[in-house]
């Protein structure tokens, strides 16, 4: 690509950037979700970053102002009144002081925030900024394994698919058989009335999402228990390795800020994840499957969320069969990586998490193959991913076969990994 056509690329998503940013903290798209959601937040950072430091910082300060005192980072933080959304604050009740959802999201701060450290312009700021996160993000992490670890495995469950941020994803769908819809209080979906049906999750999936919604709600969003008294508890590969990950970074982060004692609880997580991560290994899909934790059994689906691990520090072998399975669904998907492999009849090139292609996926795993030196792949995906924007703008979603832009449009976090994409490129 040029450089003025790079430049031109990297000035539409700023645009994107700036439309959605709300001061202190960055909406995903205005109307289908006009708050502030945490793991977007936590990469729409990373472009930020590229024009204005202290505001990439902010965003992600916005949201840590709104972790539990048990440590949790809650999924939504409902700054504003809107009632274009659905489940709002009226339904979550979390009793928070500025309303939230009860839930959480992957864990992508600890690796965000060592990336801004890292490349910072402004080291005094980034120093101050840093160390004053460090500990909540730490808290998070424990939280994370206390609570959603209750055995020690070295692996956590999310209890609400939404927290995987693969919200309707195959995945679960077998697990989720699991979760009655006897008692969903009436509602109306506010999805729908912005995006194409037919290319959002079903009444049914909803129906399944709002009872564990009041469930929870039902036993005081007592993290102490809701693990327990989940009738959906899984344990996502792509989810497990985001933590490791950020655990890994924020010991490192920890390490050059000088708290030893952060830095050695990390590093320990972190090593001990990829060490449990082993028993979701498939050799049979070449990449990670999901287990259910209430049977124990693993769930044979070939969903981006096995290919996510990539991100994640594991065993060369490992790494190497995920970048032959990238290439191996290239051939089947003129654009990678599909939320779900085309080979599966129950893939859907529409339907949000079984099938198309997201960019924030596409970045975490482009950077843990190109860190483990698998540049082809690494580069197939970018292309991919910029042949994309050129074709269907920032969509929030993408065909893999058509490269139609599906969902909501003008999104902030796919215009935060483009400008990701072109400085890397560059
Ligand atoms: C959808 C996605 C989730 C994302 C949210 C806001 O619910 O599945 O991953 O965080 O939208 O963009």
């Amino acid at each position: 690509m040029t450089a003025s056509a790079t430049n031109d690329i990297i000035a539409r998503a700023v645009e994107v950037l700036k439309e959605n940013d709300q001061g202190a903290y960055t909406v995903p798209t205005k109307g289908l979700y006009p708050f502030q959601w945490n793991w977007d937040s936590c990469l729409t950072a990373l472009g930020l970053a590229h024009y204005d430091e202290a505001r990439a910082w902010t965003e992600i300060e916005t949201l840590f102002a709104h972790q539990w005192p048990d440590g949790m980072v809650p999924h939504i933080v409902f700054h504003v009144w809107n009632d274009g959304y659905f489940p709002g604050p009226e339904v979550w009740r979390t009793g928070r002081p500025t309303a939230t959802s009860g839930i959480t999201q992957p864990a992508v701060a600890g690796f965000a925030v060592r990336r801004l450290f890292d490349r910072a312009r402004d080291k005094t700021l980034a120093r101050e900024r840093a160390s004053a996160l460090l500990p909540k993000i730490d808290a998070w992490h424990r939280w994370f394994y206390e609570t959603r670890d209750p055995k020690g495995e070295g692996l956590v469950a999310i209890i609400h698919p939404w927290e995987s941020g693969r919200d309707n994803s195959i995945d679960w769908d077998d697990a989720f058989e699991r979760v009655p819809t006897e008692g969903v209080e009436p509602y109306i979906r506010r999805d729908t009335l912005h995006a194409d049906p037919a290319h959002r999750p079903t009444r049914e999936q909803y129906d399944r999402y709002i009872w564990l919604v009041q469930h929870f709600r039902g036993l005081g969003w007592d993290n102490a228990r809701l693990h327990d008294a989940s009738p959906f508890q899984v344990v996502d590969p792509g989810f497990n390795a985001i933590l490791i990950r950020a655990a890994a970074d924020l010991a490192d982060l920890a390490q050059a800020l000088g708290d030893t004692a952060i830095a050695a609880a990390n590093r320990a997580r972190a090593e001990k994840g990829l060490a449990a991560m082993e028993r979701l290994w498939s050799d049979a899909q070449g990449q990670y499957l999901c287990l259910d934790r209430i049977t124990g059994k693993r769930i044979d689906s070939a969903s981006v969320g096995g290919i996510l691990p990539a991100f994640a520090a594991i065993p060369t072998a490992r790494a190497q069969a995920l970048a032959a399975t990238v290439e191996r669904l290239a051939a089947n998907a003129r654009y990678v990586v599909p939320s779900h492999d085309p080979g599966d009849p129950r893939f859907d090139a529409k339907r949000y998490w079984r099938g198309p292609v997201w960019l924030v996926v596409n970045y975490m795993i482009s950077d843990g193959l190109a860190a483990a030196g698998h540049n082809d792949a690494a580069r197939r995906i970018t292309q991919s991913s910029l042949d994309l924007i050129r074709e269907s703008g920032f969509a929030e979603y993408y065909d893999p076969l058509t490269g139609e832009p599906l969902g909501g449009g003008r999104f902030t976090w796919t215009a935060a990994m483009v400008i990701e994409f072109l400085r890397h490129a560059s």
